[in-house]
């Protein structure tokens, strides 16, 4: 029987101000292969979360599968996947929008795609809370997004080529729930209004990459002043990035990982941001130079398998 293998890509949402809002793929990939078989449930794990990630039908990607399932009142006789995880979980990069969209558009394939795109996305953002990592993990490149009223809305923005520094610190058991617990439910309208305008401008500096309109924009009143106490090494880490020659760093989603942007030394500004990391809590943390990605979600179809993405370390 036929494989649908796709791959998702990691997401950096609020890019700053930015909150809920703004998202960006970035090229760190979740593949994921799906198979009907004739009875049962198996899973292969390899890779992020292989060992703490359930193998049976409480495991988030099965989960997203039969969700799709369900709208078509679809029952697989049995399904067997086989799961690529690069992308950590509880990072600040998507993993959990990159599995919830991995299941889905999987499951859509299998059926030969009884839902629209606008469904399957719509679909995705509500069992994630949140539209800024799927938008961008099912799009690709920048993707600004938000509710009005019950309705999802999203455009895809403009974005130059260019490649970003992550530095992802040793903590356990950071979650979004918590992260978003930290936050007031009322902000000053000042703080809110500075936010507008900043984001828009983070949007434009991007379209052009324009480092110096980022520096200035990429600077959040809303949640990333919240959230940093619970970050050990942000301060250190932030700073060690600017001494390098980032133009602008700030919190990949709810963190830990932090995301600095420039035109140039995207290595040394990686080393300086672990070596920071690891002077402050004297743990090693993981650093990647990824570029943007544009593709979104890819289904690779016939004999086509999908691609090792390549992947700047240091
Ligand atoms: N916008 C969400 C938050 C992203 O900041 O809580 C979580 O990845």
């Amino acid at each position: 029987m036929a494989t649908i293998r796709i791959s998702v890509p990691a997401t950096s949402a609020n890019l700053g101000p930015g909150f809920d809002s703004l998202g960006l793929a970035i090229g760190l990939y979740n593949t994921i292969e799906l198979s009907k078989t004739a009875s049962g449930l198996t899973l292969e794990i390899h890779g992020e979360g292989a060992d703490t990630t359930p193998k049976d039908d409480t495991n988030l990607i099965v989960k997203a599968a039969f969700s799709v399932f369900k709208q078509v009142d679809y029952h697989p006789p049995g399904l067997h996947f086989v799961i690529n995880n690069a992308i950590p979980v509880a990072s600040g990069l998507g993993s959990s929008a990159a599995v919830l969209v991995g299941g889905m558009v999987a499951a859509n394939i299998l059926l030969n795609e009884p839902l629209a795109a606008g469904d399957l996305m719509a679909l995705a953002v509500k069992a994630e809370g949140h539209p800024d990592n799927i938008c961008p993990a099912l799009l690709g490149g920048l993707v600004v997004s938000n509710y009005v009223d019950d309705h999802l809305i999203y455009r895809r923005l403009p974005v130059v080529p260019m490649k970003v520094v992550v530095a992802l610190p040793a903590i356990q058991g950071h979650h979004t729930k918590e992260m978003r617990a930290r936050l007031p439910s009322h902000v000053p309208l000042k703080d809110a209004a500075a936010n507008i305008g900043r984001a828009i401008m983070v949007a434009q500096a991007l379209s052009e990459g324009d480092y110096d309109l980022l520096a200035d924009a990429m600077k959040d009143r809303l949640h990333e002043p919240y959230r940093r106490a619970a970050i050990p090494g942000f301060e250190q880490a932030a700073e060690a990035a600017l001494d390098a020659g980032a133009k602008a760093i700030t919190l990949s989603g709810s963190g830990p990982a932090l995301i600095a942007f420039t035109p140039s030394h995207h290595k040394q500004i990686g080393e300086s941001m672990g070596h920071a990391f690891q002077a402050a809590t004297g743990k090693e943390a993981h650093i990647w130079i990824l570029p943007v990605d544009t593709q979104g979600t890819v289904v690779y179809r016939g004999q086509q398998h999908p691609i090792t993405h390549h992947q700047d370390g240091l």
